[in-house]
């Protein structure tokens, strides 16, 4: 083997340790998109009965349980017995579960007992059973695999149990809660679509404020001279390390003494103070490390802090802003202590929306699902915009030589 080639292969199998890692890192995070994904979109029957990897059984009902225990009286037609018409809809619509239907092998015809006790199916063949008696009698259509009625019912607020918003709204008609035209639903106060528009009014204005100060601030610790800077700069480091509950109640009595309870403003200024003590520090560091040249020439051609600030750092500045963002919108969005605590369901985001979905007794899963989707691909949708930034190359274009 000559030597080109072995140095080849040592070092592709020297990056299998990695590949393995990347690869088993995607796959922890994908799995769950994945399961998450395909669930939204199950019927909810099927989302409670099977879990999401079941989707690609098939799921014809199968005769065989039929054929051991009935076939023989019922026939393979299910009308041998005259009385009873196994393949009429209306008779098998009657039994709404197995147990209705296994209540009849305790009757008695003729003499002798519907089917002796030794002879019944186990609970798994019954359901199979009725299944495909279901199907077969035309006594319910055959669910779709896939169905967008999830989103359609979290997106009008539909919640009753079992149905969806589309039969209820087919055999029911409006109602004065439901006006069964889509986008007025939709655009309900207490619809989801809503909840997206609070989450922003909350989270655009929460990500920028912090960022901004934090700008100035940093531009203030890394290039101005003044007393106490040193001692500010440790104290701003502890504040990260206060925990936000802690100052739940302090700040809730002086909200309700300014009146901002249950105001945008309020939960703006909460994430500000929280954003700003690690937004501070990380642009300081960021803004420190640049070349002091730059700044300085600019300083001695004559412009102005203002203006170095802006034309100079902020641009040069805008890696550590876009991660910075990222970092604050997805915290913000993802919040949900704070949104309750401060605008509650007065201003329902997004968040608390999720939360209200799941029943107490852990139902409402189809719907939980599609919102949970709905939630969560926004910011990554903040991400993959950003994320350009990040690869940006630093300094690129803005030294000469
Ligand atoms: C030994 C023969 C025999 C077997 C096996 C049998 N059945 Fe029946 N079944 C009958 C007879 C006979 C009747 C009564 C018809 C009548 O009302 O006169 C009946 C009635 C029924 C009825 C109507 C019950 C009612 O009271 O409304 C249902 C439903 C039914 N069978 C389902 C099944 C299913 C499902 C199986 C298989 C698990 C099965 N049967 C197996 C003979 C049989």
């Amino acid at each position: 083997m000559n030597r080109v080639l072995r140095e080849r292969l040592i070092s592709i199998i020297n990056r299998i340790p990695l590949h393995v890692a990347v690869i088993g890192l995607c796959l922890i995070w994908i799995l769950p998109t994945l399961g998450l994904l395909i669930t939204s979109f199950r019927p909810q029957q099927a989302v409670n009965e099977t879990g999401w990897w079941e989707v690609v059984k098939s799921q014809e009902p199968t005769s065989t349980a039929y054929q051991t225990y009935c076939t023989d009286c019922h026939g393979a037609n299910l009308s041998a017995v005259p009385s009873i018409d196994l393949g009429a809809s209306d008779v098998v619509s009657g039994f709404t579960n197995t147990r209705r239907l296994a209540v009849t092998f305790n009757r008695e015809y003729n003499g002798a007992v519907h089917i002796p006790e030794d002879q019944r199916p186990d609970d798994e063949s019954l359901r199979e059973i009725l299944d495909y008696l279901r199907i077969e009698s035309g006594a319910i259509k055959m669910p779709p695999r896939f169905t967008v009625n999830n989103y359609k019912d979290v997106m009008v607020g539909y919640d009753a149990r079992g149905g969806t918003y589309d039969q209820a709204c087919e055999e029911e008609g409006p109602t004065p809660t439901r006006s069964c035209d889509f986008w007025e639903d939709a655009t309900r106060s207490d619809a989801i679509f809503k909840g997206v528009l609070n989450s922003f009014a909350v989270s655009i204005p929460s990500t920028i404020l912090p960022i901004l100060l934090a700008g100035f601030a940093a531009y203030a610790f890394a290039w101005l001279d003044f007393r106490g800077r040193k001692v500010m700069f440790a104290l701003l480091v502890g504040l990260q390390i206060v925990p936000l509950q802690m100052t739940l109640v302090p700040v809730f009595r002086l909200y309700a003494d300014l009146g901002l309870n249950g105001s945008f403003l309020g939960v703006w200024l909460f994430h500000t103070g929280f954003g700003l003590p690690y937004a501070i520090y990380l642009m300081r560091n960021f803004i420190a490390g640049l070349p002091r040249e730059i700044v300085e020439s600019a300083y001695l051609d004559g412009a102005g802090h203002w203006r170095v600030f802006r034309v100079i750092i902020m641009p040069l500045a805008l890696p550590a802003i876009a991660a910075l963002s990222i970092f604050q919108f997805m915290w913000v969005w993802n919040d949900l202590l704070v949104a309750l605590i401060f605008l509650g369901n007065k201003a329902p985001v997004l968040t608390y929306q999720l939360s209200q979905l799941m029943d107490s007794l852990g139902g409402g899963w189809h719907r939980m699902t599609a919102a949970a989707f709905i939630s969560m691909a926004i910011p990554l949708a903040v991400f993959l915009l950003f994320q350009r930034y990040f690869v940006r190359g630093l300094l690129s274009g803005s030294v000469k030589g």
